[in-house]
């Protein structure tokens, strides 16, 4: 998925998009299935110097995009998570990480619910200091990517989406109030690079991204059903767990290479339908897997979630492991690896008598993170591309975006089979995401070209906040939000440094250089690394004289 880019040059397009990624500001990068999104976030990673963290909702998508998943970064619980009650960060790493981070690249934003959206700004205001803390997103620079025409973020039951629907405006990002508060500037990519050689397919596929079915179905059902001959082994795409798994067995009972069992260990409440893995894994040696966590070995990075590989052997004595030789050449040892389900439970503070949120872990799995990679489901396939694709409609597709997501995942017609011709339900589209779309289409409309939309949504900001004494925010701080340069917050020179400012010995000539150090400190944006060597010669010269009478 990685070397892919190394031919690629960037469209016009593209690099205006990159510009304004550059540019600091507030980012939404959309367009789509296909139009190059997250290769250009490869190449701004490539290009950018600042530093930049890479995060996205599933493991399969940050293993495309080259992050992490969110959860993990981030050290959230599975689950339904409230923004306002989240468990402080104890990974003193993670937590680096995030402060030193200047630019938060999210991809697939489509699948990224609201109370995770909330829950990642509240994590970065937990680790922002002084002004940061009261702006969205802690004032990191947020670049989210996706198209909301795939598919949506899962809502298992209706607990969950009447929390998101009373407390977050619903289940889309773009739901909540922070998106607003965020301010986005939107970059839409328009060229269709995945489906470049095949433009009846390219115009398939857009008249299913504008509700026009019977144009898009007439073409895919004269090109799509019935037998195919393809040139390497499809990628079946099911919209069931079930019948991925069904296809991923037939597929193992043909190998007659060494097998083994692995059964998972579940305690407390964990329903079958939300199993991470297996609950009754079988493998064969000789299987094609895909990996399911992250695993380390000795503190090191074995392999990510999202790898793919083939088991070459089991461990020793029926002892629970699996060797597997991963497609980058690589031999690991996979391990049974925990997941734990949490659950949020509203109690009476006894203090206060005031109610309460707490999280607590309700039941757990533990498993080989391994599964058959024959087949995947629709909703683990969004953000890869194949050259052969074999589509199992089914009883047909349930979710908003779910047909437009599995079609556009094949690079031409002729690589594309669908068991069944497709049927005016199958095409869901949310009305929302409509309305959404249709306001972002205004709004373009009513930017002025070479408008700087970082300057104006810092501006915005800090008329809005004070510092903390409530004093108006002077200038300079202004001028600091806008600096890219590392910045000391916390340093017992900064405390001397206020403190030669209130004993009053500086000369005339060292006040100026002084005083806005000094109002930078109290207002909470630190200041700059670079400015230390003039901080060190300040503290030299009058650290030790005596107040003056
Ligand atoms: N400028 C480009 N020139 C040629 N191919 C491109 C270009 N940009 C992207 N691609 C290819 O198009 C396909 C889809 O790109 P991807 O970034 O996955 O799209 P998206 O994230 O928008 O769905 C990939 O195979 C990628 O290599
Ligand atoms: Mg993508």
């Amino acid at each position: 998925m990685m070397n892919e880019d190394e031919k690629i040059v960037l469209n016009g397009e593209q690099e205006a998009a990159l510009g304004v990624m550059m540019s600091g500001a507030n980012v939404f990068l959309t367009g789509e299935a296909g139009t190059g999104k997250s290769t250009l976030v490869r190449e701004f990673l490539r290009r950018c110097e600042r530093e930049c963290v890479v995060l996205a909702p599933t493991g399969i998508a940050a293993l495309n995009a080259g992050g992490t998943t969110i959860h993990s970064q981030m050290m959230l619980k599975p689950g339904l998570l409230n923004p306002l009650a989240l468990d402080p960060l104890t990974d003193g790493n993670r937590c680096r990480v995030l402060r030193m981070a200047k630019t938060i690249i999210v991809d697939e934003v489509s699948m990224v619910r609201s109370d995770l959206f909330c829950a990642m700004d509240a994590r970065l205001r937990e680790v922002a200091s002084g002004v940061r803390k009261e702006m969205p997103f802690g004032g990191k620079q947020m670049i989210l990517v996706g198209d909301f025409m795939q598919l949506p973020p899962v809502v298992s039951d209706n607990e969950e989406r009447k929390f998101m629907d009373e407390r977050l405006g619903g289940a889309f990002a773009f739901e909540t109030d922070l998106w607003a508060a965020a301010m986005f500037r939107t970059v839409f990519l328009k060229t269709v690079h995945r489906q470049s050689g095949d433009a009846l397919f390219r115009k398939v596929l857009n008249n299913l991204r504008h509700g026009n079915f019977d144009s898009a179905a007439k073409v895919l059902n004269n090109h799509c059903v019935g037998e195919k001959t393809f040139r390497s082994p499809p990628v079946c795409l099911c919209t069931t767990n079930r019948e991925a798994k069904a296809i991923n067995d037939a597929a193992r009972m043909s190998m007659k290479g060494e097998a083994r069992a692995f059964r998972a260990k579940v305690s407390g409440r964990f329903l079958e339908a939300e199993f991470p893995a297996e609950g009754n894994l079988e493998l064969v040696v000789g299987a094609r897997v895909m990996v399911l966590c992250n695993q380390r070995s000795e503190g090191v990075l074995e392999c990510v979630n999202g790898d793919m590989g083939v088991v070459t052997g089991f461990g020793a004595d029926g002892e629970a492991e699996v060797q597997v030789r991963l497609d980058n050449g690589k031999s690991v040892t996979i391990a049974p690896h925990a997941w734990e389900k949490t659950a949020y439970s509203q109690e009476v503070d006894p203090k206060t008598n005031a109610p309460v949120m707490r999280q607590t872990v309700i039941g757990s799995f533990e498993q080989i993170p391994l599964r058959l990679a024959y087949a995947i489901t629709i909703h683990k396939s969004q953000g890869l591309s194949f050259d052969c694709v074999s589509l199992r409609l089914g009883r047909g597709c349930f979710d908003h975006g779910q047909l437009y997501t599995a079609l556009s995942r094949c690079r031409t017609l002729e690589g594309l089979q669908i068991d069944r011709r497709l049927l005016p339900a199958d095409l869901i589209i949310d009305e929302s995401v409509v309305r959404f779309h249709s306001e972002m289409e205004e709004l373009r409309e009513e930017m002025p070209s070479g408008y700087c939309w970082y300057e104006e949504a810092m501006q915005y900001y800090l008329r809005r906040m004070k510092t903390g004494n409530g004093a108006a925010i002077p200038a300079d701080v202004k001028q600091a939000e806008f600096d890219f340069s590392p910045r000391v917050y916390d340093d017992p020179a900064l405390t001397e440094l206020c403190r030669l400012h209130e004993r009053g010995v500086i000369n005339k000539y060292d006040a100026p250089v002084l005083a806005p150090l000094v109002r930078n400190v109290s207002a909470g944006v630190g200041v700059k690394e670079s400015e230390f060597v003039t901080i060190k010669r300040l503290i030299a010269k009058y650290g030790d004289l005596p107040q003056p009478a």
